[in-house]
């Protein structure tokens, strides 16, 4: 097998940009003053106005469905009677406002083919022409969250004060609970946080070890998930043991049976993805009964798999969960999540409050929070609670199908996730090209095709990863596996 791997990509998740940024375009001729508007028409009987729609309770209304972009859109910024637009104009309306205000919220698709999601599609705003597969590295979340965060962050310009406190009830009451019966949690048990990184460190941090003390980690793991304990390595004496799991696996028994051998009398934490790197599905509750069995504190790192596929917390049985929520259920970029089942509360502490209790566990990163991010997961929640979960798992498995199958017609092509549904996670799909640079396939198709995937160039693979979520079609992944087929030798 020819083998050309010309650059190691930095180590992690992340988006490339596909070169180098073109030049910034050129100042605007100057302005004279803007014309003058035409009067505008009598308001609607009962209309109270532009001001009045983004009142406190408009605000939570229009937040709450995901639709405050609508609000936003009517009011344009100028109070009722004065001309719109000032000196310049009015600003262009964002595509998302437009995009929010004339698409009616999804219906449930009843099939996974693209003819019963092709008005799911409609929502989302990306540039016509370009074909989005990097939804591992970072989801693209629909116009009606985009409209949401512009909508929190409008209001939070108008009336600060009255907009924190809005944006706080939007989350207690709109977020957290909904979020927390998605993954099968109590509301008690999950914290907001920026990112599964952050979540991370904090399970890390917050676990009590003394020196010495061991915590088993696989080599699948994400530095994300690798690099706070050995934080604890270095900072606080911990040990900490890397147990090799081949990708791809030969069976959740083989992945439970070498986690077990490599369990030693000092291993008081069992750290792990729920998704590995090459993309499958570690055998998730049966290695935290392993864990729970020797009295081992067990923490999922749950980035690649809320949103894509049913979560249940409780029924996974593990004592922390940690994800991102801006990859695969499309929040707000810089939004995650960090659960502590309540019977775990004696075993890992705050992170941060010194003072925290079990009654008062305050696992949450303290200090100002991106509460327009944050209230935006309700639009997210929303979307995704229109689809159903299952939905959304089941046309993901379809497309990855379809482009497995597609692959699989490609010579040289090695598949690192297989197409067994047990252990293969329905979104992510990776591979590698004989005698094909996967960081160049990256920037090339990026370049040529207007396609975003991304790279896999670590554990010793040259692959590549396309991670396809629901708004992806058939027409796209014929379109990828052609590009890909143009690039072999
Ligand atoms: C398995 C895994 N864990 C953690 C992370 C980090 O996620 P975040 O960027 O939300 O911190 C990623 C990001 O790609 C990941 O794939």
């Amino acid at each position: 097998m020819t083998r050309v791997v010309k650059k190691k990509a930095p180590d992690g998740d992340h988006l490339r940009a596909p070169g180098p940024l073109p030049p910034p375009p050129p100042p605007p001729p100057p302005r004279g003053p803007a014309p003058p508007r035409p009067p505008r028409g009598p308001r609607p009987p009962g209309d109270p106005g532009c001001r009045h729609r983004l009142s406190r309770r408009g605000f939570l209304a229009t937040s709450a469905t995901g639709l405050a972009g609508t609000a936003l859109a009517a009011c344009s910024g100028a109070p009722d009677g004065a001309p719109e637009g000032g000196a310049t104009g009015d600003p262009p309306t964002p595509a998302s406002t437009t995009a929010a205000q004339t698409t009616p919220p999804p219906t449930r698709p009843t099939a996974p083919d693209d003819a019963a999601w092709a008005h799911v599609r409609d929502h989302f705003i990306l540039e016509p022409g370009t074909a989005y597969m990097n939804n591992a590295s970072l989801g693209m979340p629909p116009a009606s969250v985009a409209a949401a965060v512009a909508a929190g962050y409008e209001a939070l310009s108008r009336e600060p004060i009255r907009a924190k406190h809005d944006l706080g009830d939007a989350i207690a009451n709109r977020v957290t609970p909904r979020l927390a019966a998605l993954l099968g949690a109590d509301p008690g048990e999950i914290v907001l946080t920026r990112n599964a990184t952050e979540a991370l460190h904090a399970a890390a941090i917050g676990t009590r070890l003394e020196p010495g003390d061991e915590v088993l980690i696989t080599s699948q793991e994400h530095p994300a998930g690798r690099r706070p304990w050995e934080y604890r390595e270095t900072r606080h004496g911990v040990r900490v043991n890397t147990v090799f799991i081949p990708s791809p696996f030969e069976s959740e028994a083989q992945v439970v049976d070498l986690v077990e051998a490599a369990l030693t009398p000092a291993t008081r934490a069992l750290a792990f993805c729920h998704v590995t790197r090459g993309g499958h599905l570690y055998p998730v509750a049966r290695l935290c009964s392993l864990a729970r069995d020797r009295g081992i504190v067990s923490h999922v790192d749950g980035a690649q798999a809320v949103g894509m596929f049913p979560v249940d917390l409780h029924a996974l049985g593990c004592d922390t969960y940690s994800a991102s929520l801006h990859k695969w259920l499309l929040g707000p970029m810089g939004t995650g999540v960090y659960y502590v089942r309540a019977g775990a509360r004696e075993r890992v502490d705050s992170a941060f409050a010194h003072d925290a209790t079990p009654g008062a566990p305050n696992y949450g990163p303290p200090g100002t929070a991106g509460l327009p991010l944050r209230a935006g997961l309700a639009a997210s929640l929303d979307f995704t609670d229109a689809l159903g979960i299952g939905n959304v798992a089941a046309r993901t498995r379809h497309l990855s199908d379809l482009l497995k199958e597609r692959l699989a017609a490609l010579p040289g092509m090695t598949p690192l996730s297989g197409p067994d549904h047990a252990t293969s996670c329905p979104g992510s799909t990776i591979f590698e090209l004989d005698g094909v640079d996967a960081v160049e396939a990256v920037a090339i198709l990026a370049e040529r095709a207007k396609i975003h995937i991304d790279e896999h160039q670590r554990d010793g693979h040259n692959a590549i990863r396309i991670s396809t979520h629901v708004y992806n079609t058939v027409a796209e992944i014929e379109r990828v596996v052609e590009e890909l087929d143009a690039l072999r030798p």
